[in-house]
């Protein structure tokens, strides 16, 4: 029997196909009902649109060819960055920012670490704040504004995949971000990352410590 398989490249090419796809199907499915990965975790909400106007800006100016959004739990990274990320952080971000190229530091964690104003200055001039960084600079997003309609149209198809944003946050969009720049939406953006999450103390006892 194996060696008729084996001499029959055809029957062996739909055998693999079909073994590696009950086994992918036994690994991906159960994480699609799985809570800790689908809900979001303790304290995590949907953006607002003003950092969703900015999460559109981080992923259209490619910042993620240099920056990983994702902390590994590896000491070396937990005292560099913070708690290791879990995957309930991530369950609005689509698609998720995580990458593994570092030419930077990671970022899932920067909220709160500088002021609005560092921000506003190494965006424009890196080495204004930083001497020997090699970060492109980037003073268009002071000039450029956020584009509302856009905007709105975003979170309208967010919220039809489920995402719950409330009507009225919506139709308050020209609000919102009336007078913000794309530099605004940025740094609103950069300032939330990794700040909502509550739970760090439960996962850290349950795994026995964590950072
Ligand atoms: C060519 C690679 C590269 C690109 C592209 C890049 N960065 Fe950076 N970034 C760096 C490097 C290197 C540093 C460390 C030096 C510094 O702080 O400037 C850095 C630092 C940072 C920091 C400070 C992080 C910390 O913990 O100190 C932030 C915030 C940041 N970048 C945001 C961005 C954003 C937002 C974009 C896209 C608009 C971007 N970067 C694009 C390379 C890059």
């Amino acid at each position: 029997m194996h060696e008729k398989i084996e001499k029959n490249t055809g029957v062996m090419a739909v055998l693999i196909v079909l073994a590696i796809s009950i086994g992918g199907l036994v690994e991906i499915v159960p994480l699609m009902f799985k809570g800790a990965v689908v809900d979001p975790a303790p304290g995590v909400h949907v953006y607002s649109p003003l950092r969703l106007a900015g999460r559109d800006i981080y992923v259209k100016e490619g910042c993620y060819s240099c920056h990983s959004q994702q902390i590994r739990p590896f000491r070396s990274e937990t005292e560099r960055y913070g708690h290791y990320s879990v995957a309930g952080e991530f369950v609005y971000d689509r698609p998720f920012q995580w990458g593994s190229k570092r030419t930077g530091p990671d970022l899932a964690r920067v909220g709160g670490r500088y002021s609005d104003d560092w921000h506003y200055l190494h965006m424009v001039d890196p080495r204004a704040v930083v001497p020997d960084s090699n970060m492109p600079a980037y003073p268009w997003l002071a000039e450029r504004m956020v584009d509302a309609d856009q905007l709105q149209r975003n979170l309208r198809a967010l919220q039809l995949i489920g995402d719950p944003y409330e009507d009225a946050v919506i139709e308050g969009v020209p609000e919102a971000v009336a007078g913000k720049t794309e530099l605004d939406a940025l740094v609103a953006y950069l300032q939330g990352l990794g700040t909502e999450w509550t739970g760090q103390n439960e996962v850290s006892a349950a795994v026995g410590g964590g950072q």
